[in-house]
């Protein structure tokens, strides 16, 4: 990454643009795809109307086709059954033209999220969901795994803010808050593989705050809004803030709609105070996702061209 993503808020802490860190990455990922002699090919395929999910595919779409690829994507009606589901993949696993496969989640009650993510194609699993890949990554064969989206942009992110602060993630105390599968546990590998120590809290981890207290890195995962307070960071710490959560705001829309706001798992105010430097949100991890997402299929299309 090239560009400087650290900026003075005003406060005690820097805030991390994620806006402009994941422009870098998407410049580099079409600048590279450009040259690598086949059109990397992705395929989203989104089950049913969520609407959430509709403006994450299709912002997934923008960005392939703003990195040159070849995009494709599957709309398949809320009655789609697992058998139908299953079949898609397979046929988008047998298609030469396809390096990444993306099935949005969540999927309809009725259908088995598992048994279609291990239908996927693992050299074409660019959200890094499939058993292969998170072995992979497990067992510190990191460079051959496909590593999921969000966790890997927000390394990023901690790669470069770290550079900047000085400081040295060997050795650092790194604390992920929230074990899911998507993020927390392949966060805590990512971070142990650059030989930081982790601990991974959650729900049930026994005097959280005084838990969180400890990080020089502290990740924030769990998806409850504004969770994290000030009071439970460390002075100087780098905060990482993987929540988007959306809560009710004062006034209504123009339509007369109730309006709403995006905040994180960390009270941002707070913590501005006390940390060394923090993502915000929005604008903070959310933006790597995709950008991540554009990686890997440009690796998966490279993998394709080298098996
Ligand atoms: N739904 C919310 N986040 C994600 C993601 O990272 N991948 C997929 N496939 N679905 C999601």
């Amino acid at each position: 990454m090239t560009s400087n993503i650290l900026k003075s808020s005003g406060k005690q802490a820097l805030l991390i643009d994620g806006k402009v860190a994941s422009a870098s990455v998407l410049e580099r990922v079409a600048l590279e795809a450009g040259s690598l002699g086949v059109k990397p090919g992705l395929a989203v395929v989104l089950v049913g109307e969520d609407p959430a999910s509709q403006v994450y595919v299709k912002s997934k779409g923008k960005a392939a086709h703003s990195c040159g690829f070849h995009s494709v994507q599957h709309d398949l009606p809320v009655t789609t059954t697992e058998a139908e589901l299953i079949d898609l993949v397979r046929r988008l696993n047998d298609d030469p033209a396809i390096h990444g496969i993306l099935v949005q989640l969540p999927l309809p009650a009725g259908i088995d999220t598992q048994k279609v993510l291990l239908t996927v194609a693992p050299e074409k699993d660019v959200d890094g969901f499939h058993p292969i890949n998170v072995g992979l990554l497990a067992t510190g064969a990191i460079k051959r795994a496909l590593v999921p989206c969000t966790p890997a942009g927000a390394m990023l992110l901690i790669e470069e803010a770290t550079k900047f602060l000085h400081r040295d993630l060997a050795g650092a105390e790194a604390v992920i808050v929230g074990r899911s599968n998507i993020v927390g546990k392949p966060m805590a590998q990512l971070l142990l593989a650059k030989n930081a120590t982790v601990t991974i809290a959650h729900s049930r981890t026994r005097d959280l705050p005084s838990v969180a207290r400890r990080a020089d890195i502290l990740v924030a995962a769990v998806g409850r809004p504004e969770m994290i307070r000030g009071d439970w960071i460390k002075p100087g710490a780098l905060v990482i803030d993987v929540g988007i959560n959306r809560i009710p705001a004062e006034g209504l829309t123009a339509s007369g709609q109730k309006k709403t706001r995006l905040v994180g798992d960390v009270a941002l105010d707070e913590a501005l105070a006390v940390a060394g430097a923090i993502t915000p949100v929005p604008g903070g991890v959310g933006p790597m996702t995709i950008a991540l997402l554009m990686a890997n299929t440009l690796r998966a299309a490279r993998l394709a061209q080298v098996l």
